[in-house]
């Protein structure tokens, strides 16, 4: 047997491979398409169920991934990064200032690793490290990464939302 033989992981591993990454964008794709933002059981039942992938294997790659969401998302979502070169810059004073939203703080202290609000208006989630450390403290609002972060910025940041002004443009100052 010679070297390319030994290497090659066989027809089914690959079949395997393309499934699972398949498997991945037809959950973000469902995810994003979903009025809540989140995955349900009955979508990830009737995935698995269409691909023969084990709901098991579906939902351990939904609680794997931190980009799906289990629960109903708020309309707009800020993420604060708890990284050590965010922490060390204050985000936890940042995430503090989000806590004033009844419920925030209780649910992030009981270990919940999000937060939404009753009328499901704004989500507040934490993140390992997004990779910008240099830029930190790191907040991404809607998609879009702010950086050094102040406590003024981050109220105004929230009270824009809470506003809920459709054309309002998230300012940082
Ligand atoms: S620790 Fe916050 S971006 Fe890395």
């Amino acid at each position: 047997m010679n070297t390319h033989e030994e290497n090659y992981v066989g027809k089914s591993a690959i079949d395997e491979i393309i499934s699972k990454h398949k498997v991945l964008t037809t959950m973000e794709e469902i995810q994003e398409a979903s009025e809540y933002k989140y995955l349900d059981m009955q979508s990830m039942d009737y995935l698995s169920s269409q691909t023969k992938v084990p709901l098991s294997q579906i939902y351990s790659v939904a609680t794997f991934y931190s980009f799906f969401n289990l629960k109903p998302q708020g309309k707009h979502t800020i993420i604060v990064c708890r990284g050590t070169a965010c922490h060390t810059k204050g985000s936890k004073v940042l995430l503090d200032d989000l806590s004033t939203m009844p419920g925030c703080k209780e649910a992030l202290e009981a270990g919940e690793t999000s937060f939404t609000t009753e009328d499901r208006l704004i989500t507040v989630k934490t993140v390992a490290c997004f990779g910008q450390c240099a830029l930190a403290p790191v907040v991404a609002v809607d998609g879009v990464i702010y950086s050094n972060v102040t406590s003024e910025q981050i109220k105004k940041i929230l009270q824009n939302l809470q506003e809920d002004n459709k054309d309002e443009n998230i300012r940082l100052c």
